[in-house]
């Protein structure tokens, strides 16, 4: 059984590189079964497992594809989606109660909040494994892990997984309020790679990250010039603008459009470079790159539901 059983997941740092590693090639079990057109193998002990994703923020792709995940194993799922109307925090009702309520109903809750550390309390109250689906500007550990499949599927010859060891990921866009950049950034410092942030100071990434991915032996380049950054990365990770972040909509104004990746962005970019982005996206990526091979955040989307499958058959104990 796998040593993710029973366990929370709240930050991609509660997972070693080889956990990582065997979430990742369960994903790529799971996916290749789905493709064949078969059922996922997972033990008999997903049947009448209850799934709960509470998401006090919006979401389409983790909480859907999170649900997906659950359905396809086998299991259930209850859920709610707009919890900070809809569910009884409305009333007042804390975190801590929520967690021992839903420790009741369900075997694995999937929460989404907008402060940072709630998943954190969340998982100190309920009795049961608690997944951060992103937890306000901290982290976004289910993210990174269909992030660093995706990598690993763009470029992959034959349907194998690439190293990641020797890749330069440029980081564009909100590095200070992108959660999803945060936890990316963690996990492949755990590989030999190079990571360059594109970003204006005003949302550079947050220190701390910088110097843990430091202490772990990436090479890291800061820098405002994305054209400079993408001739010689693998991969562009683009972010949205998190205009929700912003303490107005003028300091929103003079910082949204500040890099925009167009089809012309790309033709002067490295060769077969992978444009990725956790979606949604605003103005930052435009149309016409999405019919371009490059373009795979369509691709990392879909990934996700892969992810989620094996995390989640993982921390039940099905597989
Ligand atoms: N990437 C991501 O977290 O998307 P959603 O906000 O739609 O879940």
């Amino acid at each position: 059984m796998s040593t993710l059983f029973n366990r929370d997941i709240i930050s991609i740092g509660d997972l070693s590189k080889d956990e990582i590693q065997a979430v990742l090639g369960q994903a790529a079990e799971f996916e290749q079964q789905l493709a064949r057109g078969e059922r996922a193998t997972v033990g008999q002990t997903l049947l009448n497992r209850v799934l709960a994703t509470v998401f006090y923020e919006p979401s389409t792709r983790t909480r859907l594809s999170f649900e997906s995940a659950m359905n396809r194993l086998g299991g259930r799922v209850v859920s709610v989606a707009e919890a900070k109307t809809s569910s009884s925090a409305a009333k007042g009702e804390t975190i801590y109660d929520s967690g021992r309520m839903l420790e009741s109903y369900a075997d694995v809750i999937v929460q989404r909040h907008p402060a940072t550390g709630s998943a954190r309390a969340l998982a100190d109250a309920a009795g049961v494994p608690v997944i951060n689906a992103g937890d306000g500007t901290g982290e976004h550990p289910t993210q990174a892990l269909l992030d660093l499949y995706t990598i690993q599927r763009e470029g992959a010859e034959g349907g194998a997984l690439r190293s990641l060891d020797g890749l330069h990921v440029a980081m564009v866009g909100d590095l200070k309020n992108g959660r999803t950049v945060h936890s990316l950034s963690k996990a492949l410092s755990h590989w030999n790679v190079t990571l360059s942030y594109v970003a204006p100071p005003e949302l550079a990434m947050p220190q701390d990250v910088v110097s843990f991915v430091q202490s772990r032996g990436a090479t890291v380049h800061q820098t405002t010039d994305v054209t400079a950054a993408l001739k010689t990365a693998d991969i562009a990770y683009i972010t949205r603008i998190q205009q929700e972040r912003f303490p107005s909509v003028e300091e929103y104004l003079k910082l949204k459009g500040v890099y925009v990746i167009s089809a012309d962005v790309v033709a002067r970019a490295k060769p077969g470079i992978a444009i990725m982005h956790p979606l949604p996206r605003v103005d930052e990526i435009t149309t016409d790159v999405d019919t371009l091979p490059n373009a795979a955040y369509f691709r990392q989307a879909r990934n996700g539901v892969f992810v989620r499958m094996a995390l989640l058959a993982m921390v039940l104990g099905a597989v």
